[in-house]
């Protein structure tokens, strides 16, 4: 049996799903805020993924992935309860800081609900009090409501059609949640570039304190490639070793966003070849891909469109 064994899979919505993975030695190294590398197969791609959660007694580590581009499709697909990743590395990344904060807002946008998580939960733990503050584009694609309102003093709720909670984007919920905690220490943002650059404008006013967590692209992951470098105020940083948390108020979201497209032809030939090749091998079964990339729930992998709650 592979140390890396999918033992749970819950499908959210048609792109966005979560895998269980047992992986003990991952699962008892891993802080909030860090991230793995995974190749799903021999000859698959490293894609980074934030460890959405940890479980040290079951030995898990899960993952919640939206389904994009070639390798995130070919997961959805083949990644089944029983089967196995054929590598997960890590965990990656500086692990966030949860000391010292009395009052916390934690937000997440659409997939970023996910990896904010262990943030919420973190900060309890330390004792702070916590809002939760969580973006989606409609009341369908919510998910792990009861995860956070279990370790949440307060959980707010935006969705863009008003199916549930503010009728609005996340920002709505940051300026309710300034209004009525002016004295919040930290804010904490998780989801596309543009949602995090309109929560750190939210609070840039009220100079607030507030961490993002950066996606960019990522090859090697060890802080030798470059691929992964962002504008911090004046500074050059990697976001696989001097992050992917940084001060919301110092990134360079534009800059980001102008890097994340630059593999945007190749990306689309790569999903094209894919889809083409598992026609040719199951000719008698109608293959469901998106030809554009899922809008809703976007929070990682589509940075450019208005967001989910963004
Ligand atoms: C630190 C970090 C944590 C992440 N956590 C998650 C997560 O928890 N869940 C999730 O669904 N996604 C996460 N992502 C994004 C995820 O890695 C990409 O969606 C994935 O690599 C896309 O691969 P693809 O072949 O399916 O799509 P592609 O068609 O190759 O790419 C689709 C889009 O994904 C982004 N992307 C592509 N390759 C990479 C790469 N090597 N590194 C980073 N971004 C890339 C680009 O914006 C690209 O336009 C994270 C990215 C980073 C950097
Ligand atoms: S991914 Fe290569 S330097 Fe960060």
């Amino acid at each position: 049996m592979s140390s890396f064994e999918i033992v749970a899979r819950e499908d959210f919505s048609d792109v966005t799903y979560l895998l269980e993975v047992r992986h003990p030695l991952m699962a008892k190294a891993a802080r909030p805020g860090q991230f793995v590398i995974v190749m799903s197969h021999e000859h698959g791609e490293r894609i980074p993924l934030t460890i959405a959660d940890f479980d040290r007694g079951k030995g898990t580590i899960t993952l919640v992935i939206q389904a994009v581009g070639k390798t995130t499709r070919e997961m959805q697909q083949d990644c089944k309860v029983g089967t196995s990743l054929y590598a997960v590395t890590g965990p990656m990344g500086i692990p966030s800081h949860f000391d010292k904060v009395k009052k916390v807002a934690c937000v997440g946008g659409g997939l970023g609900v996910a990896p904010i998580f262990p943030h919420a939960r973190a900060f309890k733990e330390a004792g702070a009090y916590v809002i939760g503050i969580v973006g989606f584009r409609t009341r369908d694609l919510m998910f792990w409501e009861d995860k956070f309102k279990a370790c949440c003093d307060e959980f707010i709720v935006c969705t863009d059609d008003g199916s549930a909670g503010i009728k609005g984007m996340i920002t709505e919920g940051i300026k309710q949640a300034i209004k009525r905690h002016p004295d919040i220490d930290e804010f904490v943002a998780i989801g596309p570039p543009i949602m995090m650059k309109g929560c750190a404008e939210a609070t840039r006013a009220h100079k607030i304190k507030t961490m993002v967590s950066l996606n960019p692209l990522m090859v090697d992951g060890t802080g030798m490639c470059g691929g992964c470098r962002v504008k911090i105020g004046n500074q050059v940083k990697f976001a696989c070793v001097d992050g992917p948390d940084f001060d919301g108020h110092q990134v360079d979201f534009d800059d980001l966003m102008t890097r994340l497209r630059r593999f945007t032809a190749q990306e689309k030939t790569a999903v094209e070849r894919w889809s083409e090749n598992c026609r040719m091998m199951n000719p008698l079964k109608t293959l469901e891909i998106p030809h554009k990339r899922p809008e809703e729930e976007l929070a990682f992998p589509d940075p450019f469109d208005e967001v989910p709650g963004g």
